[in-house]
């Protein structure tokens, strides 16, 4: 059954005998060798499993991972990946790095005729990839009978249906570094959302816009009539920080060696402060608004919770998100590791595999890799 006009599994043509392709996205985060998180291969196995189970003589998977420069870098090899993949679902194959390959990017359609040369039918699982229109992700669509795996198509129903109909009050929360990155889905939120509870270093561009000074927080000074208009727009909806806990002159991120005094403040920062976290009295007062929601969208952590000074607002929003009656996302990229790092993502009901991919579904309504799924011959 088609989901937001999207055909899945199920619309695919009998595979008993047949070559399937699989573009997934397994672009984990690796050090030294050992793959640290692999909820990204974990999550597309079920749609691997399922195809074995109709009788596909070949599942073949393939995916980026990294982000080399078109050409072979065995810095980007997918070999523990493969090795991760034999474990989960035995017998699927995993091609070489599609980005070793500059015509991935640049949806070459002689490097997508070749992708899908010997193959009978295209499953697209890979939603952290689908906003990219890549080659293994628009291309394969235009001949081959296609399909959204099980992992893209849940993606779409929880991320469009947060966005489209939300149970309330619907509260989002956004964190992360620059107003600019998030621009859009900022807009885009305040469209639908009840209250929005703004936290990480852009909230200093939004503290400078409102005449507050940032001593030396991060802030974008391009950024500061966009956010007059934002903060005009959204009225009592948008939540800034009340008080801040910030690093003293002198003092390095993630270095707690090198000293540097760390202290609470108001929401004005003396000269040569840097604010890194929300404090105590907002991640209490973000604390109730969360607990007391009926829908949760939240992405960007609250500040620098790799620095174990400076995790305090990101835990307390991510035990206030865990604790909420209500149904609770995560949007992905760093708010996803924050869960995992405290062992709460089995508390929230759903935990994205996508960064940029689900802040693009939140803002656009649909991404590149949907929109090629609704064009394939048996859609
Ligand atoms: C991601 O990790 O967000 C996706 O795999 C996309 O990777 P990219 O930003 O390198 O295209």
């Amino acid at each position: 059954m088609a989901v937001f006009g999207v055909p899945t599994l199920e619309d695919l043509p009998p595979l008993a005998g047949r070559s399937v392709l699989v573009r997934v996205d397994f672009n984990v985060p690796i050090r030294d060798g050992v793959i640290t998180d692999d909820l990204r291969i974990r999550a597309a196995s079920p749609t691997l499993q399922w195809l074995q189970a109709q009788g596909a003589a070949r599942v073949v998977a393939c995916s980026h991972l990294g982000r080399p420069k078109g050409k072979p870098d065995p810095a980007f090899s997918m070999d523990p990946v493969r090795a991760r993949l034999a474990e989960l679902a035995p017998g699927v194959e995993l091609a070489e790095n599609l980005r070793f390959d500059a015509g991935e990017e640049a949806d070459d359609p002689a490097f997508a005729a070749r992708l899908v040369e010997g193959f009978d039918a295209y499953v697209n699982d890979a939603f952290g990839a689908s906003h990219r229109a890549h080659a293994s992700i628009v291309g394969p669509p235009r001949t081959l009978p296609s399909a959204a795996g099980r992992l893209l198509a849940r993606e779409v129903e929880v991320l469009l249906g947060v966005r489209n109909e939300p149970r309330r009050p619907f509260v989002a929360i956004l964190g992360g570094s620059k107003v600019s990155d998030k621009l859009g889905v900022i807009e885009a939120l305040l469209d639908v959302c009840d209250t929005l509870l703004v936290g990480g270093a852009m909230c200093f561009t939004f503290f400078a816009a409102q005449g507050r000074s940032v001593g030396s927080s991060l802030c974008e000074t391009d950024m500061l009539d966009t956010c007059r208009d934002l903060l005009a727009k959204a009225g009592d909806r948008l939540l800034l920080p009340e008080d801040v806990t910030a690093l003293g002159p002198g003092g390095k991120l993630f270095d707690p060696a090198a000293g540097g005094e760390v202290r609470q403040t108001g929401a004005s920062l003396p000269e040569g402060w840097m604010g890194v976290d929300v404090g105590p009295g907002t991640a209490a007062a973000y604390g109730d608004v969360i607990r007391e929601a009926r829908t949760v969208l939240w992405n960007g952590p609250m500040g620098a919770f790799e620095d174990p000074r400076f995790a305090s607002g990101t835990r307390a929003v991510a035990e206030a998100v865990a604790d909420c009656g209500g149904f609770t996302v995560i949007g992905g990229g760093d708010s996803a590791a924050a869960v995992a790092e405290f062992g709460l993502e089995d508390r929230i009901d759903h935990v994205s595999t996508g960064g940029g991919a689900s802040l693009e579904l939140i803002e656009q309504g649909d991404l590149p890799g949907l929109a090629a799924l609704r064009q394939a011959p048996n859609a």
